[in-house]
């Protein structure tokens, strides 16, 4: 019996298994507690020796069954620690932090420095009235901006209700703030735009920044000096060659083009032979400063527009206007911006 039990010991790996032996040992019908009770059918001498010899075998076996429980005991905590140990010199499993888009962070750009000029940031609906949108902004009924080629159209909820357009530019927070706010103004107005188009150079889908100044005594001069400044500070070129080309919108007067000096074969920017148009400005209409019900013999201002992804390809240059909006990880932890 006890070398019976010192193997069945040695097998014994798990506390479930080594308590098994114990019971099948020395519990109440284990094996040695049956000898003992087999003691009763053995004549008086041979039971008194039987039994003094099964009593040592009884505590010899209780030893080395506690001897083994207190080694798996033992056993079982070494795994433990050994499964559990934790490696100090091993680098940190670093978070994955996520970059800002190149679109919000130029919006940032440009704010914070207009925001140095004192401007304040206006904002407007996507879903644009048409007056808001064209008509305000002395864009007459047959422009060719309004068909549905260039525009979206979205119905009225109203039956007979005039249609709404998914705004094609954010001129028409000058509008919304000059008839909230009166004058004087100054604010730039940054926000998604959309117009009926889509190739590698655009998208049906894109961001404009408005920028409106009405005061008394604003002169061109006033517009030549701030949009210089800012191209200077965003481009980061304090000599960054700026061209002012005359052009038109309906809702300036005059009005222009605004270019800077950049090389085609290098596309680098206030360098080589080459011009690249990046904005377009004027003096507010009087039409317009009338329709907003401001005396134009009293208020001038100056407006400008100026195409977001534009600028940032510009600016970090990326090549395509598509990869703004594909979501592509790879693209934007390249081009993304940390906090
Ligand atoms: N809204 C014009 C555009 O989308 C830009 C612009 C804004 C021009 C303000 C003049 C004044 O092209």
């Amino acid at each position: 019996l006890k070398s019976e039990t010192v193997e069945a010991l040695a097998g014994a790996q798990t506390r479930a298994e080594w308590d098994a032996v114990r019971v099948g040992t020395l519990g109440r019908s284990g094996k040695l507690t049956g000898l003992l009770r087999q003691l009763g059918t053995f004549p008086p001498q041979e039971r008194k020796e039987r039994g003094q010899s099964l009593n040592r075998l009884r505590d010899e076996l209780t030893v080395l069954i506690e001897t083994r429980g207190q080694e798996i005991e033992e056993e079982a905590l070494q795994k433990r620690l050994n499964d559990e140990k934790v490696d100090v010199t091993q680098p940190p499993a670093m978070p994955m932090v996520g970059k800002i888009h190149p679109i919000s962070r130029t919006i940032e750009e440009i704010t914070s420095i207009f925001s140095a000029m004192s401007f304040r940031v206006a904002e407007g609906p996507d879903v644009e009235t048409q007056w808001h949108n064209f008509s305000a902004l002395n864009t007459p009924d047959h422009h060719p901006a309004r068909t549905d080629q260039d525009t979206f159209y979205v119905p009225s909820e109203q039956e007979g209700g005039e249609p709404r357009v998914l705004r094609t530019q954010t001129s028409g927070v000058q509008i919304r703030t000059m008839l909230d706010e009166g004058a004087p103004v100054r604010i730039i107005a940054p926000g998604r735009t959309y117009r009926a188009d889509h190739d590698a150079t655009h998208s049906p889908m894109f961001h404009q920044c408005e920028g409106l100044v009405v005061e008394e005594n604003i002169t061109l001069g006033h517009l030549k000096g701030c949009l210089v400044e800012f191209l200077r500070v965003f481009f980061d070129k304090p000599d960054l060659p700026v061209r002012f080309r005359a052009s038109y919108f309906p809702f300036t007067e005059p009005s222009m083009e605004i270019d800077i000096g950049w090389s085609r074969k290098t596309g680098e920017i206030g360098a080589g032979e080459d011009w690249l148009e990046v904005l377009g400005a004027g003096m507010v209409h009087a039409r317009v400063l009338a329709n907003c019900g401001l005396d134009p013999q009293q208020w001038q201002g100056f407006a400008f527009g100026m195409g977001i992804e534009r600028l940032a390809m510009l600016k970090n240059g990326i090549p395509d206007l598509r990869s703004f909006y594909e979501s592509d990880l790879r693209w934007l932890r390249h081009y993304g911006f940390s906090a």
